[in-house]
């Protein structure tokens, strides 16, 4: 028995110990690397940040606990239908919304301009004294600089727009600053990471920190980190954003949750950001 799994019986509860189980081995190849179109490398294991020391040795993106076919979807363009959000968000980028008569694109110059946001955020905003995620961004460019309607949090178009700027920062290590005045949300965020919930009485750590690699009922569980967001899920045949994955996970905890963009989520998304330091932006990603 490896320390893995003894942890996995020391701290599961009787229900949830039952669903672990060691992963047959053919089920995923974890040993595999991504190379989308043949072109652009995405690093999916590498050291873990500094600070997860005592933690976390190695760091892994979702990808490489997806089955063969899975994978496959990810590795060309034209087989991800993710891609097809990130092609909807740049036709967004270039039409006028609001009363000012602008199209994103009149004040960034193509999306590639904004390669460098989905590496960095979630981000301290100077402005609002406050820790921006890409969607809160994009809802101020919405409100304050077009006259606008907000997007729903985790919204299509919300989606779309996240996963045309992942696309053009693929390949790019995820860098997001947890020091300076981010540092608080951060900590906040890392306290809800180990803070069990709900009647099976689990924190995100104890399924992705202590148990990746094993089965949970018919799932293979990864380290739950975010560099593949917003993600295609096969299941729901369309994007999701991180927010809305947290509240999903938190749910089947049976647990009451938060909502996708309040503070408890945006605080959790830098942390969980952080912890995948080093890891390639590999959005829109491919998951089940
Ligand atoms: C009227 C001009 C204007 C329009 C239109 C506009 N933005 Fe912005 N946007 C800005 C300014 C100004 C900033 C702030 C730059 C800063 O904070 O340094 C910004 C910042 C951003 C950032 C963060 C950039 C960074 O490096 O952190 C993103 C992402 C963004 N906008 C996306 C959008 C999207 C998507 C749209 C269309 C829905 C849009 N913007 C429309 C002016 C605009
Ligand atoms: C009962 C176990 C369990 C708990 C507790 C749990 N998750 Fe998950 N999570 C899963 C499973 C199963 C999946 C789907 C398979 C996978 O990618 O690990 C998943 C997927 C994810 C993903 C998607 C990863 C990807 O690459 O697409 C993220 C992000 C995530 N979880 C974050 C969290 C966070 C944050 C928490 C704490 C609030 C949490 N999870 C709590 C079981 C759990």
């Amino acid at each position: 028995m490896n320390i893995k799994n003894t942890l996995t019986t020391k701290l599961c509860t009787a229900a949830v110990l039952t669903a672990f189980a060691v992963a047959a081995p053919a089920f995923a190849d974890e040993d595999a690397e991504l190379v989308i179109n043949g072109e652009i490398e995405i690093v999916t294991k590498t050291t873990a940040p500094a600070h997860l020391e005592g933690h976390l040795t190695e760091i892994m993106s979702g990808w490489r606990f997806r089955s063969d076919d899975t994978q496959a979807m990810e590795m060309d363009d034209f087989d991800n239908p993710g891609m097809l959000g990130a092609e909807e968000g740049l036709a967004q980028f270039d039409t006028v919304m609001g009363s000012e008569g602008k199209a994103c694109a009149d004040c960034h110059d193509g999306v590639e301009s904004l390669a460098s946001v989905r590496p960095t955020y979630p981000k301290w905003n100077d402005a609002k004294e406050a820790v921006y995620t890409i969607q809160m961004q994009i809802n101020d460019c919405l409100t304050e600089r077009m006259g606008a309607e907000a997007e729903k949090y985790d919204s299509k178009k919300m989606l779309n727009f996240e996963a045309v700027l992942a696309s053009v920062a693929r390949g790019t290590p995820m860098n997001v600053a947890i020091d300076g005045p981010a540092q608080s949300t951060w900590e906040q965020g890392k306290e809800m990471y180990y803070t069990r919930f709900g009647q099976l009485d689990l924190s995100c750590a104890n399924c992705h920190e202590q148990n990746y690699g094993n089965m949970i009922r018919a799932d293979h569980l990864s380290q739950g980190q975010t560099n593949g967001f917003p993600v295609y899920r096969i299941k729901d045949n369309k994007l999701t954003g991180a927010h809305s994955r947290f509240k999903g996970c938190i749910r089947d905890t049976r647990a009451e949750t938060f909502a996708p963009g309040s503070p408890e989520f945006v605080a959790l998304e830098l942390y969980v950001a952080s912890r995948g330091n080093g890891l390639s932006v590999e959005g829109p990603s491919v998951r089940n």
